[in-house]
């Protein structure tokens, strides 16, 4: 059997052979593979543009242009909202056009008259304004903008929008909105610290929602110093653009499928008892995520697990190894394929069907175990095996050594080996240190967060997509 290899196909046509082959329900290298056969009956011969310069692999550093977009900044309450004025005007320099909503105590510090006057468009403040709500305009504000920008926000807005409060034409619009939100918090370095802000700001970013600031510093207050400071405009002029560079950012990985396995799964004992592991399902979601924000169509098959589910993706949620596994083969066939969960590898040859008591005096009753399909190693010797299959290896000692050994026995192209000893903080923790073996050698990555790890291997997948071999 003969191989090619095509080296550096310019983006539009490699997007252009990804939609067609999606279109059609084939895989690029079926597509590549039709498109030559059709060439050859029509006696053609191919063009196929090469590009010498490198793709780009990165979608986080995108610098987004600002050009016609919609921004609706909401202005609440604070001595920061001052600068509010020259984000606007910067806003306004680079082409966007610029909706602003001032909460009332906003209007205790600047006027709806100065900030008109920097948009040129009027100023919403009020929720049942006569003018604007004959057609629900705190629906159609939210809906008319690409983004919203709320700097600077307080902890009261904050807190509102956390617990999906809507009482004013601010928090309202943000109850209703589809789009996505950044936030420039703005507030006393006390508030910040409170722990409802803590909490809020936990549930804010677990929903989604863009952050930027606040900067440590001097306060207004005299003798108060700490995190609470807005960041600067330019500082959200930055995160606008990287938000709306993330929205509309290249997508390398469209039309492309894959499959993530995450957390730990649960073999039942009996109806109240099981066995199980310490995943956090942290790395795995985070990996999911990525591959959904590079434009994949992410099926994530989760075990249990206490955190949310990442933005994007199709979440399939099972309990034991056997329902991952089923799991699994149905979401066939796939490009890619990245198994993250802890797979227990034990489960009880027959769970309890009432709850096991104790037998007084006569010590633990024992439990008879067997093993559990290895999920990895059957993907990867299946006939619809995804052309990239991804394992981790969860080690305590002999990372390198061990993790090589699964590389070959579930034939996988990548295991991304870390070291799980308690002491690492690994399991359940947000940070990873890993070491990406391939047959081509080992990688060894500084210690970056589990996201950090997600994106960088994400990096790494485009590019493996990016040069493509195809079997003729
Ligand atoms: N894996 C799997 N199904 C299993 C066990 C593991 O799919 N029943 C996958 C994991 O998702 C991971 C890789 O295999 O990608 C390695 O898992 P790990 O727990 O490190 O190794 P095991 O194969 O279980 O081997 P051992 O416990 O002996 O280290």
């Amino acid at each position: 059997m003969a191989s090619i290899t095509i080296r550096n196909l310019d983006e539009t046509t490699k997007q252009a052979l990804r939609e067609r082959a999606a279109h059609n329900g084939h895989s690029m290298e079926e597509e590549a593979r039709l498109l030559l056969g059709q060439a050859e009956l029509a006696s053609e011969p191919i063009e196929v543009a090469t590009s010498p310069t490198p793709a780009n692999l990165s979608s986080t550093n995108f610098d987004a242009s600002l050009d016609g977009k919609r921004i609706l900044l909401i202005i609440s309450g604070g001595i920061a909202a001052y600068k509010s004025l020259d984000l606007i005007r910067r806003l306004r320099e680079r082409g966007a056009e610029v909706r602003v909503i001032m909460t009332e105590a906003a209007q205790a510090f600047i006027t709806p008259l100065s900030v008109g006057a920097l948009t040129g468009d009027t100023v919403f403040t009020e929720l049942l304004d006569r003018n604007t709500e004959h057609d629900v305009g705190h629906i159609r504000l939210s809906r008319e903008a690409d983004l919203i920008v709320i700097a600077p926000a307080t902890a009261n807005l904050m807190a509102k929008m956390a617990g999906g409060l809507a009482n004013d034409l601010a928090s309202t619009t943000l109850l209703a909105t589809n789009k996505p939100v950044l936030i420039a918090p703005a507030m006393n370095p006390k508030m910040w610290n409170h722990p409802a802000t803590r909490r809020n700001h936990r549930t804010l970013l677990s929903d989604g929602i863009g952050f930027i600031g606040p900067n440590a510093g001097e306060m207004a207050e005299s003798g108060e110093a700490g995190f609470g400071r807005m960041a600067e405009p330019m500082e959200i002029v930055g995160a606008i653009q990287a938000m709306i560079g993330e929205i509309e950012g290249p997508k390398p990985l469209s039309g492309m499928r894959a499959i993530v396995t995450s957390g730990p799964t649960h073999e039942p004992i009996d109806p109240v008892r099981y066995i199980a592991n310490r995943s956090s399902g942290k790395q795995g979601h985070a990996i999911a995520g990525a591959l959904a924000k590079a434009g994949a169509e992410v099926i994530l098959i989760s075990g249990p697990v206490n955190i949310s589910d990442p933005k994007g993706c199709e979440i399939i949620k099972v309990q034991t190894a056997r329902e991952m596994q089923k799991m699994v083969e149905t979401a066939l066939p796939a490009d890619i394929g990245v198994f993250v969960a802890a797979v227990a590898d034990w489960r009880t040859v027959k769970s309890a069907d009432e709850k096991l008591k104790k037998k007084d005096g006569k010590g633990p009753s024992s439990l008879k175990l067997t093993e559990n399909p290895d999920i990895l190693k059957g993907i990867g010797h299946h006939k619809l095996r995804p052309k990239l299959v991804v394992g981790f290896a969860a080690e305590t000692e002999q990372i390198e050594k061990y993790g090589k050994a699964k590389l070959k026995r579930k034939n996988a192209d990548w295991i991304v080996a870390n070291d799980v000893s308690p002491e690492t903080g690994v399991m359940g923790g947000d940070d990873n240190s890993v070491k990406l073996i391939s047959k081509e050698g080992v990688e060894t990555w500084p210690k970056l967060t589990k996201q950090q790890v997600a994106e960088r291997l994400v990096e790494r997948m485009v590019a493996f997509f990016d040069v493509e071999t195809i079997e003729i």
